[in-house]
């Protein structure tokens, strides 16, 4: 289980006015990105949502340790993510935005292989066993072709595959969808909606937030709502109206 104790995320560079933040300009110096964030979070399904600029890559990068905090911890099945970071990435797989930010091998069936090589499958069985994988996402087909050759879309299911090769047991994804066009977000939110593992979703889709057991809404770098999905989506709606209001955009 995920907890977060008063996790602080700062940042030494100046922001200038990017980002959805209120209030002066910060003066040189370390200053508040995410926090403190107080967390316990057993839900299997939890989606976190949020204006641009408000701090969900952050909350996301802190569960498995891409980022750490300044201050407080953040804890995995009781590991630190600050001291243990190669065991907590064991069990908390990231899937990213952009899937180019994660391939690095020519084709799929290598890419999906040199992630076995880091869970230390032995060198014989990777090839069988990343074709497996490849084929519970349906990519059984496209192996070994050039991963330059797949869409979008399906660049999005071999990070998946890559990441569910290392069998963690949770999965932190940070808006895996955003980037893909309708029917390409169906399938990859209906493949994450069905794994096994827990699973922390960063999304803008608010269909998909609804169909989790709890949303957290960050907002200026701090949680403003978290509980059931459709009290949490109203707050959420109402805070960006009020925003509206207040900040025409
Ligand atoms: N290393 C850093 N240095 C300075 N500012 C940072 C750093 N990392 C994040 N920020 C700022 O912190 C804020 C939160 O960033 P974050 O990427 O977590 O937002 P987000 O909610 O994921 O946004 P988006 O929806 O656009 O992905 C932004 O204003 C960002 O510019
Ligand atoms: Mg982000």
């Amino acid at each position: 289980m995920i907890e977060l104790r008063g996790a602080l995320v700062t940042a030494e560079a100046p922001r200038g006015g990017v980002g959805r933040r209120r209030g002066p300009a910060p003066a040189d110096g370390p200053v508040r990105i995410l926090g403190p964030v107080d967390l316990t979070l057993p839900e299997r399904r939890i989606a976190v949502v949020g204006a641009n600029g408000s701090g969900k890559s952050t909350l996301a990068r802190l569960l498995n340790g891409l980022a750490l905090p300044a201050a407080g911890r953040v804890l995995v099945d009781g590991l630190d993510t600050a001291r243990d970071g190669h065991a907590v990435r064991r069990r908390v797989g990231f899937l990213f935005t952009d899937p180019d930010a994660q391939i690095v091998m020519p084709t799929p069936v290598e890419d999906v292989a040199l992630s076995l090589r880091r869970t230390g499958v032995p060198a014989g069985d990777r090839d069988a066993r990343a074709r497996e994988v490849l084929a519970r996402v349906g990519l059984a087909e496209r192996a070994d072709l050039p991963v330059r050759a797949l869409s979008g879309g399906q660049r999005q299911l071999l990070a998946l595959a890559a990441v569910l090769a290392t069998e963690p047991e949770i999965l932190v994804c940070d808006e895996p969808t955003t980037l893909l066009d309708l029917r390409w977000r169906r399938v990859i939110t209906d493949l994450v909606a069905h794994l096994e593992q827990q699973v922390v979703l960063v999304t803008h889709d608010l269909n998909a937030a609804a169909q989790t057991d709890r949303v957290l809404v960050v907002d200026d770098g701090r949680i403003v709502a978290d509980g059931a999905p459709e009290p949490t989506l109203a707050a959420y709606r109402a805070l960006m109206a009020a925003d509206d209001e207040v900040r025409p955009r």
